[in-house]
């Protein structure tokens, strides 16, 4: 029996592609470029299964030239860049990789926090530059414990965000579309948008792009935020307005920004972000380990292997949309 085709699109950690490799015929563009959407539209015609990354858009074009395909799988939690009711109208099930990034990614959210409330990266440069002779002109940071966090977007990576945050002392306070049932054993209070923008010392940004959270960010929230207040996005660039984000630091709106998704994304070289002295930014590493990419492949792999057995997904974003497949 011929092995089904499967398009995958960027790279996945070795034991993952090779379990991949032993069940299917692989096409995988490895290149750093995006692949040109005609070669993507050609390689899909006759593909049964589909692994992408967020550099590509899975939309009605896509799925009408793909009349073979039987499921889609990413390597992210996010899914911004897929259309899934046009998924569930051609009944594809796509499946994401929800839970096992959860404590990285507070992690890096966290780490964040810490590297620019200490100055990290500023005492770095200053040791590399060897600046010690000029005297001591790094600025003082601040302290955490005792301060206020507000965290936008309460699903589990922010519950892993608030308890990190809980065991550095901080308050917690939170804004989610809806308040959750569990918030006084997370330890966090709800808050509404508004208050949370007044209140917060620091806040974290987790919520996923949206219709509803693209722009929520812009120059009134920064207004409304304490002009000492850190902001951090984890989540993605565009949930923040980067204009309206360069002129509150460098007006002094608020205090600091870290941030590990920008929009654009990447940055150019000469964008105004890359001029501010009060910025930190990673290039999108929140669940950049080992073990978590390992994890991320694997469950990817589980997911596209079920797909083209006609076996419910592991993790899937429409599967009460899709007809016919359990
Ligand atoms: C990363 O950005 C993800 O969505 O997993």
């Amino acid at each position: 029996m011929s092995k089904p085709n499967v398009v995958v699109i960027g790279g996945l950690m070795t034991p993952a592609l090779e379990r991949l490799q032993n069940f299917c015929s692989i096409k995988q563009w490895k290149k750093e470029n995006d692949i040109p959407r005609d070669i993507l539209l050609e390689w899909v015609a006759d593909a049964e299964g589909l692994i992408v990354n967020n550099s590509v858009a899975v939309n009605e074009e896509l799925l009408q030239n793909a009349p073979r395909l039987k499921v889609i799988a990413q390597m992210a939690v996010g899914y911004d860049n897929i259309d899934i009711e046009a998924c569930s109208k051609y009944n594809v099930p796509f499946g994401n990789t929800p839970g096992v990034l959860v404590d990285t990614t507070a992690d890096l959210a966290f780490s964040l926090l810490l590297c620019s409330a200490r100055r990290i990266h500023e005492g770095w440069d200053f040791v590399r530059e060897n600046s010690w002779a000029l005297g001591h002109k790094l600025s003082f940071g601040i302290d955490i414990a005792g301060k206020t966090l507000g965290i936008v977007g309460m699903g589990q990576i922010g519950a892993a965000v608030a308890q990190r945050a809980k065991a550095f002392g901080m308050n917690v306070i939170y804004y989610n579309r809806n308040r959750r049932h569990d918030d006084d054993k997370i330890g966090a209070a709800y808050q509404s948008f508004e208050t949370l923008l007044n209140k917060a010392d620091a806040i974290i940004v987790l919520t996923p792009l949206s219709q509803e959270t693209r722009g929520l960010f812009g120059r009134e929230e920064f207004r409304k935020m304490k002009s000492t207040a850190y902001f951090i996005n984890v989540s993605r660039g565009p949930v923040v307005d980067t204009d309206a984000l360069v002129e509150a630091l460098q007006t002094g709106e608020i205090a600091y920004a870290a941030l590990d998704v920008t929009d654009p994304e990447p940055v150019a070289r000469d964008h105004p972000l890359l001029t501010l002295s009060n910025i930190l930014i990673t290039p999108h590493i929140g669940s950049a380990t080992v073990e978590t990419r390992t994890a991320m492949a694997q469950l990817t792999v589980d997911n596209l292997l079920a797909g083209l057995e006609d076996k419910p997904l592991a993790a899937c974003v429409n599967a009460s949309r899709i007809i016919g497949k359990e």
